[in-house]
């Protein structure tokens, strides 16, 4: 007789992420290009590798301190004045986490209790709606597809109105996957002007802010300091995603919680990956590296909008990260999934269902630029034969 082992009933709430499964489905194809992967093309920049080699050598084989190693707060506590002018204590209000995503667990964790609502705008990742499920609260997902992937301070009014008090947490990300959008100063600042007169906790993830192509990227902190815990990292800005480096910062106030939530799940995060994201953060040639991804990233950017506006595709301007979401070819009125499967099946192009990232992203699809320019050549190149086709 099969044994029927215990289960947390929070866990049967989170469906199984779609992305996955149409990636191994389009894996199997001869010849196919994959614009899936929210994954960077290029290589850990060489003063990040000297120094995880340096640091296994030097024996940096004991637990850190529970927040991260001292150095590492420091670089990321000057990273943020340098770019946002904010002032977070190295010693108190920054803690390093096991990529972005253990920093998303710990602050949505931290805040919330069963019945409490976690406001989360869509189309977006799918692990918010995910951790608030696992953690027995309640997603409240915000469609803002009509207002080009944007929440405004209306729409945001108008979710507060319907919620009050139960509305704990916000989550924005920005530069934003799917979508590439990313959010103007003066959008956040009309936001902040809105959650001022709340006690909602805002997760900033900014993943993708040294990203951002055309302005210079505004964090919301810089706005709602007292409110706000800004997550990043280095997964996206120094190719590092395996190195599983990331941080939360924001005031003492709101820090405790997550910290505990990390203290308790993992303690503290790995020595030499530590090193590597500390120069990657704090020497002028972490910085270059990121610079030099980022203008390769911007070509790639403008000549794939370019191309599909060519083609004919709706697309809203993606400002950030290396996402872009076009809406699907009109003969296939809202069918994302039909039409991603065609697009891989017949023209050999890999992407992403915009239905997977919730509320809004039906009629949509994903393509990753993540991948060198003459792939992308080649994929715009199968592209036009499939929409002459279907069109
Ligand atoms: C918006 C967003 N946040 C967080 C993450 C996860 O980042 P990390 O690899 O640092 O855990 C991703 C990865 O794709 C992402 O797109």
């Amino acid at each position: 007789m099969t044994k029927e082992f215990p289960i947390n009933q929070n866990l049967t709430r989170v469906v199984p992420n779609i992305i996955r499964a149409y990636d191994d489905r389009f894996s199997q194809i001869d010849d196919i290009i994959k614009l899936t992967i929210g994954e960077p093309d290029f290589n850990v920049p060489e003063v990040s590798k000297q120094a995880v080699i340096d640091s296994v050598t030097a024996d940096d084989s004991h637990y850190a301190p529970a927040l991260g190693t001292i150095p590492l707060r420091h670089a990321i506590s000057d990273f943020l004045l340098d770019r946002y002018d904010l002032n977070y204590s190295a010693e108190e209000e920054i803690i390093v986490t096991v990529g972005a995503t253990e920093a998303i667990y710990d602050t949505i964790a931290a805040f919330v209790n069963p019945g409490d609502k976690v406001l989360i705008p869509t189309p977006t990742f799918p692990l918010y709606e995910s951790d608030t499920l696992i953690i027995g609260a309640d997603p409240v997902l915000i469609d803002t597809e009509k207002d080009g992937f944007i929440l405004t301070a209306d729409a945001l009014r108008a979710v507060l109105d319907e919620y009050g008090d139960a509305a704990k947490v916000l989550v924005l990300n920005y530069p934003g996957n799917p979508t590439g959008r990313t959010y103007s100063a003066d959008e956040l600042k009309a936001l902040a002007e809105v959650l001022a007169d709340t006690n909602i906790v805002v997760i900033a993830d900014e993943i993708y802010s040294e990203l951002v192509y055309d302005e210079p990227h505004h964090s919301i902190a810089e706005y709602l300091p007292e409110q706000t815990l800004i997550l990043n990292g280095v997964s996206k800005s120094h190719a590092m995603t395996g190195y599983r480096l990331g941080f939360i910062a924001g005031p003492k106030p709101l820090i405790k919680g997550p910290a505990l939530v990390h203290q308790v799940a993992v303690t503290t995060t790995p020595n030499p990956m530590a090193a590597a994201a500390t120069v990657a953060l704090g020497t002028p040639e972490g910085k270059a590296a990121t610079e030099e991804m980022k203008v390769a990233y911007k070509e790639r950017r403008d000549y794939l909008v370019k191309s599909l506006h060519e083609l004919g595709f709706e697309l809203e301007n993606p400002e950030g990260a290396f996402y872009l979401f076009p809406r699907i070819l009109p003969s296939y009125g809202n069918d994302d999934g039909q039409f991603a499967i065609d697009l891989a099946e017949e023209a050999h192009v890999a992407t992403v269902t915009g239905q997977a990232f919730g509320p809004g992203g039906e009629g949509h699809f994903r393509i990753s630029y993540a991948s060198s320019l003459e792939t992308l050549q080649e994929a715009v190149a199968r592209l036009t034969e499939f929409v002459n086709k279907h069109a």
